[in-house]
């Protein structure tokens, strides 16, 4: 894999390029020479290639780059290169390296998501911005662990999400992991109350136990006098606000959002948003959010832009001025 340039614009050394895949929709392939964040996660480069899935290297140590302590966007000459801003010794939350989708529609081969290269430090707020079909649902739903990738490596809080057990995979993605999504996905003939200790409840948990969290959720959202609502009784905003409760109720350490505000109005996706910042700051919440619009962006400390399958940019937000 080629670097071509350092952050400061020197050249970088060129690496050759591995073992090529031979067999891109076999059986997914996950590197086992990654998992290890805290060795990492001094600050190093990745790069991202225009190269197609059989062309592309191996990924393996040779693939990353240590070239400097903090960084933006350094575009490369036939590809693109993505800084990640210099980490401290922490394990990150999300780490992904050399992620490939592919999906075959018929005749043809659809590549989703092309070497992607990602690391979200724990405590990160992360914009995920592109447009329309260039892989970000497919992005996230395979650092989820929803969808497996083709091949590619993800680890969340150093724990390999993929190359486990399907029941190792529940589990690590149960205890990690809230998401909210775009059209909330409530069940609709469960109250507010019932919707938020879902989750709990299908983990085992004593039912007593789940109301008195799901009611604490809800008050953390505002929602406290709406518990017995279903979502058809309650306004969008307040609908995403039983999601965003369902999502916190068994305290994950990253929320995965997907166009969380999309349904909403202006006022109400402001409100949702700086519920999920004020998460961000007083819990340390990790967020990675998928979103089309730039305000949500703009509250978050990093955005990741994509194109085509790839990352394009990943660039840090300058924080806007508390209103
Ligand atoms: N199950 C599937 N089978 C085949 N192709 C798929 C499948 N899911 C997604 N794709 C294709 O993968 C590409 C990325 O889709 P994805 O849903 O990730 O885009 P997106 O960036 O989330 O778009 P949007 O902003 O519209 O939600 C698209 O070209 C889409 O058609
Ligand atoms: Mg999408």
């Amino acid at each position: 894999m080629r670097l071509d340039r350092r952050i400061d614009g020197a050249p970088l050394p060129v690496h050759s390029d591995g073992q090529t895949k031979s067999d891109p929709l076999g059986k997914p392939q996950f590197h086992d020479d990654v998992g290890d964040g805290g060795a990492r996660s001094d600050g190093f480069v990745m790069a991202s290639t225009s190269k197609s899935f059989g062309q592309r290297a191996e990924g393996n140590d040779d693939d990353f780059e240590f070239i400097g302590s903090f960084g933006h966007v350094v575009p490369s000459g036939q590809g693109f290169m993505n800084t990640i801003p210099f980490g401290s010794y922490m394990t990150p939350a999300l780490e992904a390296h050399s992620l490939w989708k592919l999906y075959e529609a018929g005749e043809s081969l659809v590549e989703a998501v092309r070497d992607v290269n990602i690391k979200i430090d724990s405590g990160e707020m992360v914009a995920v911005m592109g447009p329309s079909g260039c892989g970000k649902t497919t992005l996230l739903n395979i650092l989820s662990g929803i969808d497996e990738p083709s091949s590619g490596m993800v680890s969340v809080n150093g724990e390999k999400l993929y190359g486990i057990s399907d029941d190792a995979r529940t589990d690590l993605r149960g205890a990690s992991f809230g998401f909210i999504f775009q059209d909330f996905n409530l069940l609709p003939v469960l109250s507010a109350a019932e919707n938020v200790e879902l989750p709990l409840l299908l983990k085992g948990e004593a039912p007593h136990e789940a109301r008195k969290k799901a009611l604490e959720a809800l008050e953390m959202v505002g929602l406290e006098d709406r518990g017995e609502h279903r979502p058809a009784e309650l306004s969008g905003g307040q609908q995403q606000r039983v999601a965003v409760a369902r999502a916190i109720v068994h305290q994950p350490s990253i929320i995965l959002c997907d166009e969380p505000t999309g349904n909403l109005d202006n006022n109400t996706s402001k409100e949702v948003m700086s519920l999920l910042s004020e998460m961000n700051r007083n819990q340390r919440t990790t967020f990675l959010i998928v979103t089309h619009d730039a305000n949500i962006a703009a509250k978050c400390q990093r955005t990741i832009t994509m194109s085509d399958g790839m990352v394009l940019t990943d660039s840090i937000t300058t924080p806007p001025e508390e209103e």
